[in-house]
């Protein structure tokens, strides 16, 4: 089991917005969240994402229990153990692609020459290769989609958490990087809970949770 969350509460002042959600995963599994606007998808993948923490109930990812660490731990842990891909890419406008896929590993205090050659190695695997040198902005949308894997998977994470990676693709851009997910699971074994609007995602994961109201069901 790479995460066993367990009656997880949530609340925003008194609104509560997790109401008990209890959800484990299996290293090497494709899960997919999905459920209206507002059911809470995003506060959960925040949670397990140790970016946020609940109210009430218990996390253990990668059998820590993250709960336990403090904020110093807790941050090093995050960058150590869970990749992040968002709707919008979130790469560093000033940086290149090589550049925005190091940092993970920068901060880890990974020497810069490793760092670029596994940099370069991802970016090949992703078939961006080409773009190392270019900006956030002299790339297309799916290139940098796909540059912002490369630095999910830096680090080589047990996790993988992504909210709506394919929100913000066309269609065509949006089934290649979903292709891309299975693949990196079957070469790495890699873990991925994806929170997505998209039906053909949710149709070809290994599990869909669907959310309503702050609970799974
Ligand atoms: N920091 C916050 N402070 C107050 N309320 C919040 C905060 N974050 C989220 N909420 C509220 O919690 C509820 C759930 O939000 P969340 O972002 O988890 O929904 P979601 O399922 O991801 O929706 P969407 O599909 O629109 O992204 C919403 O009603 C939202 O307004
Ligand atoms: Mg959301």
């Amino acid at each position: 089991m790479i995460l066993s969350a367990n009656n997880i509460h949530k609340s925003y002042g008194n609104l509560a917005i997790l109401k008990g959600v209890d959800l484990e995963v299996e290293r090497g599994e494709i899960v997919s969240i999905v459920g209206a606007s507002g059911a809470g998808k995003s506060t959960l993948l925040h949670i397990i994402g140790t970016l946020d923490r609940p109210d009430q109930g218990h996390l253990i990812i990668n059998d820590v229990d993250v709960n336990h660490l403090n904020e110093r731990k807790l941050s090093l842990f995050r960058n150590q153990h869970i990749g992040f891909i968002f709707q919008f890419h979130h790469l560093l406008p000033e940086f290149t692609a090589l550049e925005n896929v190091c940092i993970p590993a920068f901060i880890n205090g990974v020497p810069k020459k490793e760092a670029e050659k596994r940099g370069m190695e991802l970016l090949e695997r992703l078939g961006v290769q080409a773009r190392a040198d270019h900006k956030p902005t002299a790339m297309s949308g799916g290139e940098q989609q796909r540059v912002s894997v490369a630095r999910a998977l830096m680090n080589n994470p047990s996790l993988i958490l992504a909210d709506e990676p394919s929100g913000n693709l066309d269609s065509e851009n949006a089934a290649s990087l979903h292709q891309l997910f299975f693949e990196l699971r079957d070469s790495l074994n890699q873990t991925f809970i994806i929170v997505t609007h998209n039906e053909e995602l949710a149709r070809i994961s290994d599990r869909t949770i669907h959310m309503r109201d702050g609970k799974i069901f």
